[in-house]
């Protein structure tokens, strides 16, 4: 057993997203960033799994099926709530309203704790706790804290999140509260609370910091990818259109796609060889867009914070995300596209999701399916690239998890009082 732990152990690397100094991966959370050069670090598995037959061979369900590919050592460190394994949903009358041949829904709503946090957070709790730690915290916008919770309770590790005041769904501060979590609401925006629970995981080694910054969340949201492919019937799909807030969620499906194309997963996903992986388009929110306005000014090193980000799409209210550079890495190395959708366009595709698919997601959410009614109703030159291909959105969190942003914008005639009779109910329905 303990041969097999150090067998595994020698597959993967942690090393510097920009520089690629190498370091050990189980130093992690002593520091969060490149000791060389200060930028983000990622997890690189270095072993050959071309000969590999199948991932099902080794776990069982969901982000777990893929445990080989996942730098967790011992399974005895596995804390789960059965996470991933959600549907990919053709939306037929979707693409038939917008032109499109083929499109998908990948929904995330339907994890343990409603949103695509928990494929990060299964991993990053199982290794927090195999590296001994007994304190988590993130910042969050609301689903990272409600899964972080989940996540730290089962595994009866102590939780600290923070969160923007006042600017984060109610059912999300439900979660966190149910969850039995320690709550800080922060006098400021998200990337003000990120800032502060940064400082104070790097100064105190002791708290294990959970944002999506922590690359052992990254190889647990890759799989979203490896579903995508299977449930494709082992092919990529063409497009993959997904909300963009801090980066770590399109850095995660690129992530996951490119490992599929490059390091010999054919053979244990159909065999893709020959096959280029998706374009990624990264979509935000017009108020707090900056990782799409540096896409539209071409600047690959760089983006510029928006100080006072603004959108109804509170999940995704991020003014400086923390994965900028891997987000537009993904997108630039896909041949894909960021652009940003407006919050009246963002309740529209909320509710076209849900009123035609039966698909309920939080604002946040519905940005791919805005976009992608915005090319279709333009005919622009992006829809003739897309109308014919195979196109799958990520739509990362349950609609019912912030059900008052949708009430804010129901008609007064989509809700009628009538008076308890039969006649009263026959007159409106005539
Ligand atoms: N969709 C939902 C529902 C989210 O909650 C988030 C991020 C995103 C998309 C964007 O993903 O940040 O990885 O680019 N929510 C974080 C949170 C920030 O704290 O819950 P990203």
């Amino acid at each position: 057993m303990v041969s097999e732990i150090q067998q595994k152990r020698e597959q993967f690397v942690l090393r510097c997203f920009a520089c690629k100094t190498e370091f050990r991966i189980d130093d992690y959370g002593k520091f969060y960033r490149c000791l060389k050069c200060g930028n983000l670090l990622e997890i690189k598995r270095i072993a050959d799994l071309s000969s590999s037959k199948s991932p099902h061979a080794i776990a069982s369900y969901g982000v777990w099926n893929y445990f080989d590919l996942i730098p967790l050592w011992n399974k005895s460190n596995i804390v789960s709530l059965s996470e991933g394994g959600t549907p990919l949903i053709e939306c037929r009358n979707l693409a038939r309203s917008f032109g499109l041949k083929s499109l998908h829904v990948k929904f995330e709503g339907l994890n343990p704790t409603g949103s695509f946090k928990d494929r990060g957070m299964t991993v990053g709790v199982s290794k927090a706790k195999e590296l001994g730690y007994k304190i988590a915290m993130c910042a969050s916008t609301g689903n990272t804290s409600a899964s972080l919770s989940a996540y730290t309770a089962r595994a009866q590790i102590r939780c600290i999140v923070l969160v923007p005041k006042g600017k984060i769904a109610m059912g999300k501060m439900a979660q966190a509260i149910a969850y039995g979590a320690e709550i800080y609401q922060v006098e400021g925006n998200f990337d003000d609370s990120l800032r502060v629970a940064s400082e104070i995981c790097e100064r105190d080694n002791k708290i294990l910091l959970l944002n999506s910054l922590n690359p052992f969340r990254i190889e647990g949201q890759k799989t979203v990818s490896f579903e995508i492919v299977e449930q494709l019937g082992g092919s990529m799909p063409d497009f993959v259109v997904l909300p963009v807030g801090n980066g770590g969620n399109i850095t995660a499906a690129w992530k996951g796609f490119s490992e599929i194309f490059e390091d010999g997963l054919g053979g244990l996903l159909g065999n893709q060889l020959g096959k280029t992986p998706p374009m990624m388009i990264g979509v935000q929110a017009e108020g707090a867009a900056p990782i799409a306005r540096a896409f539209k000014e071409g600047r690959k090193d760089s983006i510029e914070p928006i100080l006072n980000p603004q959108t109804e799409a509170s999940a995704i209210n991020i003014g400086s995300p923390i994965s900028w550079m891997k987000a537009l890495a993904a997108i630039y190395d896909s041949g894909g596209l960021a652009d940003s959708v407006s919050d009246e366009e963002i309740f529209s595709a909320q509710k076209l999701l849900a009123s035609r698919e039966g698909l309920f997601v939080e604002p946040a959410s519905a940005t791919p399916i805005a976009y992608l009614a915005r090319i279709a109703s333009a005919r622009s030159d992006e829809f003739d690239q897309m109308k014919d291909s195979v196109i799958a959105c990520i739509c990362t969190g349950s609609g019912l998890k912030d059900p008052n942003a949708l009430l804010k914008g129901v008609k007064p005639d989509q809700i009628q009082t009538i008076s308890a009779d039969t006649k009263s109910l026959e007159k409106v329905l005539a």
